[in-house]
C-alpha cells in the first residue's frame, strides 16, 4: 500500500469520526431541545452512531495502524489484497450509517420487499474484516519470533472473530424473528462489547507499543489479558436477565483483567516521553476503566448502576476518552504537523471529553441523589459539540498537511 493511500484510510477514519461525532451532537442537542423532523428515531440514530464509530473510526483506524507498522517486523512486503480489502472496508463502514438511520436494526421496507439493512450491512462489515484476517494471517506466518505488538494484534484479531459470532447471533435472531429476550441481549453484547474490550482493546496495545518500542525488559500478558477479558461482555447484560454466577465470573475476570491492563498501563506510563502529548488524557480514561473494574466487584454496585446513563458513561470512558484518544494521539505523530497547528484543536478536544465525561457521570448519579437531569444534559451537550468541532478540525489540519506514513 502507498503512502498516499494510508493518508487517505486515516483520513477517511478521521471523517467517520467526525460524521459520528455530530450525529452523537444532534442526539445531545435534541435531548434539551428537542429533534428536527428529519431526525425522530432514536434508537435508529443511536445505532447509526455507535456502528459507524466502531466499524469506520476506530476498525479503520486500527487496519491502517497495523498495516503500516506490521512491514517492520515481518521484513516483507505486505500481501496482494490488502488495497481492496481497506477500499472494502472503508465503502462497507461508511454504508453503515445510511442502513443504521433507517431503521436501526429492524426490518425497512423497498418496495415490496422488507429488509434488515442495518444487519445485511454488518454482515458486508463482518466479511471485509475477516479478509483483513486472512491477509494478516499470510502477512505473518512463520514469523519466528512474534513481538509483543504482533502478539497483541493477533489475540485482537481472535477476540474480533469471537464478538462477530456475536453479530451473527443477532442476524439470526432478526431473520428468524425469534422473541428470545436473553439471546438477544447476549448476542449484542458478545458483539459490541467484546468488540470494544478485546479487539479495540488489544489492538490499541499492539499500536502504542508498537509506537514506543518493546518494553526493554520484563513479561507482559498477552493471551492471559485475552482470556480474562472474553466473559467480561456479560456485564453488559441487564441485571434482570443475567444468572448471579454468571455475573460474579465476568466480574472477578473482569477485575483481573484490570489488573493486567494495568501493568501494561505502567510500562507504557514508564516511557510515556515516546508517546503523544493527547496520551494523558486518555491514560486518566484507561484509569477510570481499571477503578470502575474494582468497583463492580463491591456488592450492588453493577445492579444498580448497569443500565441507564451510567453505561453511557462508561461506554464514552472507554471508547471515547481512552481508545479514541489515545487513536487521535497516534494519528497526529505520523503525519508531519507542528504541535503548534495542533494545540489549540487537542485544548478544544481535551476540554470538550473532560465536559461530555463529567456531565455523563453527573446525569448517571442524579437520579440517585435526587438532582433534576437538565443541568448535566446542557453540559454533555455543550462538551459534546466541543469535540466535535475538534475532531473536525483535525480533519481539515490533516488533509491540507503532506503525508509522511510509508508502508512498504
Ligand atoms: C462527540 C463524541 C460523542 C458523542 C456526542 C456521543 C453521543 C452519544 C449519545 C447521545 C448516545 C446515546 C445515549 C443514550 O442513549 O442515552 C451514544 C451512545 C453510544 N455511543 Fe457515543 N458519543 C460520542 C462518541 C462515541 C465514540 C468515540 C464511540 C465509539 C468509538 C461511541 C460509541 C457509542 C456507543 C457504543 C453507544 C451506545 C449505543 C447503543 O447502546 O445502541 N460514542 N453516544
Amino acid at each position: 500500500m502507498t503512502e498516499r493511500l494510508v493518508r487517505r484510510y486515516l483520513l477517511l477514519a478521521v471523517a467517520a469520526l467526525t460524521l459520528a461525532a455530530w450525529t452523537g451532537v444532534l442526539m445531545r442537542l435534541g435531548m434539551v431541545y428537542g429533534f428536527p423532523a428529519w431526525a425522530q428515531n432514536f434508537g435508529a440514530m443511536r445505532h447509526a452512531h455507535s456502528h459507524l464509530m466502531y466499524f469506520g473510526w476506530v476498525t479503520l483506524a486500527l487496519f491502517a495502524l497495523i498495516w503500516a507498522d506490521l512491514p517492520r517486523y515481518t521484513g516483507r512486503s505486505l500481501p496482494r489484497g490488502v488495497g481492496v480489502q481497506m477500499a472494502l472496508t472503508a465503502s462497507m463502514a461508511f454504508l453503515s450509517f445510511p442502513a443504521f438511520w433507517a431503521n436501526g436494526y429492524g426490518l425497512t421496507t423497498i418496495g415490496s420487499a422488507r429488509l434488515p439493512l442495518g444487519s445485511m450491512v454488518a454482515t458486508f462489515n463482518g466479511l471485509t474484516w475477516f479478509y483483513f484476517i486472512a491477509l494478516y494471517v499470510r502477512a505473518t506466518r512463520g514469523l519466528a519470533v512474534r513481538p509483543l505488538a504482533v502478539q497483541l494484534w493477533d489475540w485482537a484479531l481472535a477476540l474480533l472473530l469471537l464478538a462477530s459470532l456475536g453479530a451473527a447471533g443477532l442476524v439470526s435472531l432478526v431473520v428468524t424473528r425469534a422473541e428470545q429476550p436473553f439471546l438477544q441481549q447476549l448476542f449484542l453484547h458478545q458483539f459490541l462489547d467484546l468488540f470494544a474490550v478485546g479487539w479495540f482493546g488489544l489492538a490499541l496495545l499492539g499500536v502504542l507499543w508498537s509506537h514506543v518500542g518493546p518494553p526493554a525488559h520484563g513479561w507482559l500478558p498477552t493471551f492471559s489479558l485475552a482470556l480474562l477479558l472474553t466473559p467480561t461482555f456479560l456485564l453488559g447484560v441487564s441485571p434482570t436477565l443475567l444468572p448471579g454466577a454468571l455475573f460474579w465470573v465476568a466480574a472477578l475476570a473482569n477485575a483481573a483483567a484490570a489488573f493486567l491492563l494495568a501493568l501494561h498501563g505502567v510500562q507504557l506510563w514508564r516511557r510515556r516521553a515516546a508517546l503523544p502529548a493527547l496520551v494523558w488524557l486518555a491514560g486518566a480514561g484507561l484509569g477510570v476503566v481499571l477503578a470502575v473494574a474494582a468497583l463492580l466487584l463491591w456488592p450492588g454496585v453493577w445492579h444498580d448502576y448497569a443500565g441507564g446513563q451510567m453505561r453511557i458513561f462508561y461506554l464514552h470512558v472507554l471508547l471515547l476518552m481512552w481508545v479514541s484518544t489515545a487513536l487521535l494521539g497516534l494519528l497526529e505523530t505520523r503525519w508531519p504537523v507542528g504541535r503548534q497547528s495542533l494545540r489549540w484543536m487537542n485544548l478544544l478536544w481535551l476540554a470538550g471529553v473532560l465536559v461530555m465525561i463529567g456531565a455523563l457521570l453527573g446525569l448517571g448519579l442524579a437520579p440517585q441523589l435526587g438532582q433534576p437531569q437538565l443541568f448535566w444534559l446542557l453540559a454533555a451537550a455543550w462538551g459534546s459539540l466541543g469535540v466535535a468541532i475538534g475532531a473536525t478540525w483535525l480533519g481539515v489540519v490533516l488533509l491540507r498537511a503532506p503525508a509522511t506514513v510509508s508502508l512498504q
